[in-house]
Order: C-alpha cells, then structure tokens, then sequence
C-alpha cells in the first residue's frame, strides 16, 4: 500500500496520483477481508482521536467502525468539553493530543484552523470535512466508480449545484486523476478561482478536463455520473432563502437524469435534502449509487488509516 507514514492529509492534493490509485486498491481488498469475516487488526495498540466541530453521521462511524475492525482505539472528544472551549489554542490542544494519541482527525469550518493545528501536531492530521474541502468522501466515490466502472480513464462527471467543499475536491481529484468534470453551479457560487484555474490545468495536463458552466442541462448530457451536495452547507444557515432560491434550476430528477444516459449513476455525499437538491424517485431509482457510496467511507478510510499508521518497517 503507499507509504503515507506519518502524513497528514487535509486535502487530495496532499497525495500523489499514485497515493490515490493504490489507496483505492487497498480499500477495495480491505472491503473483500471484511466481507470474508477474515480477522485482519495491524492498528492494535494505535488510538485515533476525533474532534467534530460540526455534526456528523457517516464520518463519526465510519472512522470509529473502522479504526476498531483494524484492531484499533478510537477516542472521541467534544469540542465543547475540551479546554479549547474555554480559551486553550488549538496548537496547544493539537501538542498535547499528540504526546498521547497516534493520529487525529477533524471536521472543522475553516480550513486554515486545520492547516494550523496539523503545523503544530506531531502526529497524522485527517480532515475529517472543512468548508473548503472533503478528501476522505472523494476517496470513497472514487472506489465507488472503480466498482461501477471498473476504471476513470474517460469517465465523465458531471457535478451539479453548490461551488463547495465537495466541488472543490472533485476538482482536485480530476487534476490529479485527468478525468473529465464539468461543474454546472449557479451564478455567484462558483468555486474559488484559484482552485478551479489550478484544476483546469493540472486535470489537462493529465488527459482530462475540468469545464464550468451555468447550465444544468448542457453539462448532464451524455455524463457517467451526476454527483450533487446540499445546497445549504453546514455553517450556511443563514443564507438559506437565498440558495434556496438560486438553487432551484440545479435540481437533479427525472429530467436531469434523462438527459445523461442509461447507465448513469447518480452520486451524493449525503445527508441529502429531498427535493431540494436530488428528487425522492432519483435518490431511490436504480440509478442511485449513494448507499454504496457511505458503505465506501468505511472501506476507503480504513486504507488511508492503515497507509499513515502502520510501521512501514
Ligand atoms: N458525507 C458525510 O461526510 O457525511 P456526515 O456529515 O454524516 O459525516
Ligand atoms: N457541503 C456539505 C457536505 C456535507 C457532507 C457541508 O459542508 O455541509
């Protein structure tokens, strides 16, 4: 598997194009050591701590779940019960953590508070979702597409509805990987220029593309997958009429979905807001992969755990 040892990975440009594929690979045989029941635990006596500065399902389980079926402790600890509620810095919080605990992983708002606590840890920082980016959901769709297509090269995604953390990591993940993505989002949410101008030319450098457009309807035509996110971020409430309102011509249904192909499968991160971003048929068709897409977390995150946490010697 590759050799992340004591890596930190806040983002999916921390790891190479190789990092990524072998990582898919390994989770791909850790979810067949899982179905077979074959004991498998090389994280015994490694402890993974969790700090969630925002609320979780598939993240807080898969991570715990995982950590112990490969032997390992899991520590949870609540934000507000931490002395960082009451005035200690992150960095100090993130030096004493790694005197005790192997590996840490967040969900936090701003990326930076995570660039600065991993600067001060002397052990593996995991970003667990930020607002800028979601590394350890890309990994587990890509193992879903390998399933489903058994390859990348010359897969279309198209990723409809809010330039957020999700886009921004798909953007990465097609830089990194040269397949094509095309972004419809509306007017004023486009991802960070920076991170789309990075993508177009890294993505065709590799053989792929990343294409942004306004339109819905142009970008589903023909695509493999159609990939959406909630339209109102953790951290966003307050604009919620607003995206409501902007949002309302990027819903993914029927029609969306007949404009692709087929053999079209429809992916979400979840939790999913039905009938706002996605429609109940859509989500529950047989064209939706979403179900496999959580499982994956579990089987992807337990590759990235074992590939930072195992003594490579
Ligand atoms: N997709 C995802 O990260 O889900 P949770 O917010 O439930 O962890
Ligand atoms: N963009 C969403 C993703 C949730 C997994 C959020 O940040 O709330």
């Amino acid at each position: 598997w590759p050799s992340l040892y004591g890596r930190d990975v806040l983002r999916l440009a921390d790891l190479s194009p190789d990092d990524i594929v072998q990582l898919v690979q390994l989770a791909r045989d850790l979810k067949q050591i899982q179905k077979l029941r074959i004991p498998f635990e090389p994280l015994k006596g490694k402890t993974l701590a969790m700090i969630f500065e925002k609320a979780s399902t598939r993240t807080r389980v898969s991570f715990s779940v995982g950590m112990q079926q490969l032997g390992g402790h899991i520590l949870e600890l609540s934000p507000t019960t931490l002395q960082i509620s009451r005035g200690e810095t992150l960095e100090d919080t993130a030096r004493v953590l790694s005197r005790y605990v192997d590996a840490l992983m967040v969900r936090t708002g701003p990326h930076d508070r995570l660039e600065s606590l991993a600067e001060a840890a002397t052990i593996p920082v995991i970003n667990g979702l930020s607002d800028d980016y979601h590394p350890c959901q890309l990994l587990a769709d890509l193992l879903t597409l390998y399933e489903r297509f058994g390859t990348l090269n010359g897969l279309v995604v198209t990723y409809v509805g809010d330039g957020s953390n999700m886009a921004n990591s798909w953007i990465e993940a097609a830089a990194l990987l040269g397949f094509g993505l095309r972004l419809a989002v509306p007017p004023g949410y486009e991802p960070p220029a920076a991170v789309l101008e990075w993508g177009q030319s890294e993505a065709k450098s590799r053989g792929g593309g990343v294409y942004l457009t306004h339109d819905p309807k142009e970008a589903a035509v023909d695509a493999d997958v159609i990939y959406t996110d909630v339209w109102v971020s953790m951290g966003q409430e307050a604009e919620t009429e607003a995206r409501l309102t902007a949002f309302a011509p990027f819903q993914v249904n029927r029609l969306l979905m007949q404009l692709a192909s087929r053999h079209t499968v429809f992916m979400h991160c979840l939790p999913a807001h039905r009938g706002q971003e996605v429609t109940e048929d859509v989500i529950d068709g047989d064209q939706s992969v979403v179900w496999d897409q959580a499982e994956n977390r579990l089987h992807a995150q337990k590759a990235l755990l074992l590939s930072l946490l195992a003594n490579p010697s």
